[in-house]
């Protein structure tokens, strides 16, 4: 499989400048375990980052809490000098304590070095989208994005986005930047921020749903979705990533593995179109 797969999935323009392919692929299972710090095996993560591209996959998500920095340093190793069309969507405001631990931090002068250092770390002059990985509860929401858009005015930042935000939230944000993206937790089994994504399809917004394989669970020989995926001569984790791509146009799911069969497996759902019937059984199924 040499061909640009990830095309058939066809393309969305992010903030009404950047054209991207809808499926991407996401860095988060690049660094060690509970996303902290070397990679069990950086060879092969730098060759999925480099078969992902090969793929056609143009739309990557990393973020400098992965590792932290290790996703970054694997992207920039892997990739760099980037193709002019590839779209590294990146976050900030996110701080790591030890493996699986997460906390947000969202004084701008924190926000501010996050993106200096992302910048640095990834080799860009530029970031595409920037997304403020959390909203810091003990700053106001004002300040937190207010410092983005100060970025953006420097050249720093292209794009705006937030990641797990309640509608009330996005519009909060709105008043300070033009937001153009929201990354919230969305999947076949797990569906909770619907409204957040009924937002994002009216003011035209990408909805970047994270864990699109429920961590895995949806993708697992005998998971909820292997029965199914039998009949259609797919894998699970096919039919979960093309249930999301039919779901709306603005989804941009970002599956994530460290692994070049996995992501091959992943990148093939682009060519898996369900209809109307197979959608409906699998939404009433899952
Ligand atoms: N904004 C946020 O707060 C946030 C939070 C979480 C994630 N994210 C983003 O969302 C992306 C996706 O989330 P995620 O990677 O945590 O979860 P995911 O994509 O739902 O699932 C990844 C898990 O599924 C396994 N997997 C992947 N493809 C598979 C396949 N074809 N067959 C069987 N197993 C498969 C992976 O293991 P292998 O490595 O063995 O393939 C890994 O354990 C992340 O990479 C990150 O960019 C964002």
């Amino acid at each position: 499989m040499t061909e640009a797969v990830a095309a058939a999935s066809g393309e969305f323009t992010i903030g009404g400048d950047l054209t991207v392919r809808r499926l991407g692929y996401g860095t988060m299972q690049l660094p060690g375990p509970g996303v902290w710090g070397e990679s069990r095996d950086p060879d092969e993560a730098v060759r999925v980052l480099r078969r992902a591209v090969e793929l056609g996959v143009n739309f990557i998500d990393t973020a400098d809490a992965y590792g932290p920095f290790t996703a970054d340093l694997l992207l920039k190793k892997a990739l760099h000098p980037y193709a002019d069309d590839l779209v590294i969507a990146t976050k900030a405001g996110f701080t790591r304590q030890g493996p699986g631990a997460w906390s947000p931090v969202g004084r701008p002068a924190y926000l501010r070095q996050a993106v200096e250092l992302s910048l640095r770390h990834l080799g860009l002059e530029r970031i595409d989208l920037l997304q403020l990985h959390r909203i810091d509860p003990e700053v106001p929401v004002a300040d937190q994005v207010g410092e983005l858009a100060a970025l953006q005015s420097e050249g720093k930042i292209r794009h705006i986005g937030l990641s797990q935000v309640s509608v009330d939230e996005l519009e909060e944000a709105a008043k300070t930047a033009t937001i153009v993206s929201v990354q919230n937790l969305y999947n076949l089994s797990q569906r909770d921020d619907e409204p957040v994504l009924e937002y994002a399809e009216k003011n035209n917004l990408a909805f970047i749903p994270w864990f699109p394989l429920a961590t895995g669970e949806l993708a697992k020989p005998g998971g909820p979705l292997d029965a199914i995926a039998k009949q259609h001569q797919a894998s699970p984790s096919q039919l979960a990533l093309a249930w999301l791509l039919k779901r709306s146009p603005v989804v941009l799911p970002i599956p994530g593995t460290s692994s070049v069969a996995h992501l091959e497996d992943n990148v093939a759902a682009a060519k898996l179109e369900l209809t109307d019937e197979e959608f409906a059984k699998l939404t009433a199924a899952v």
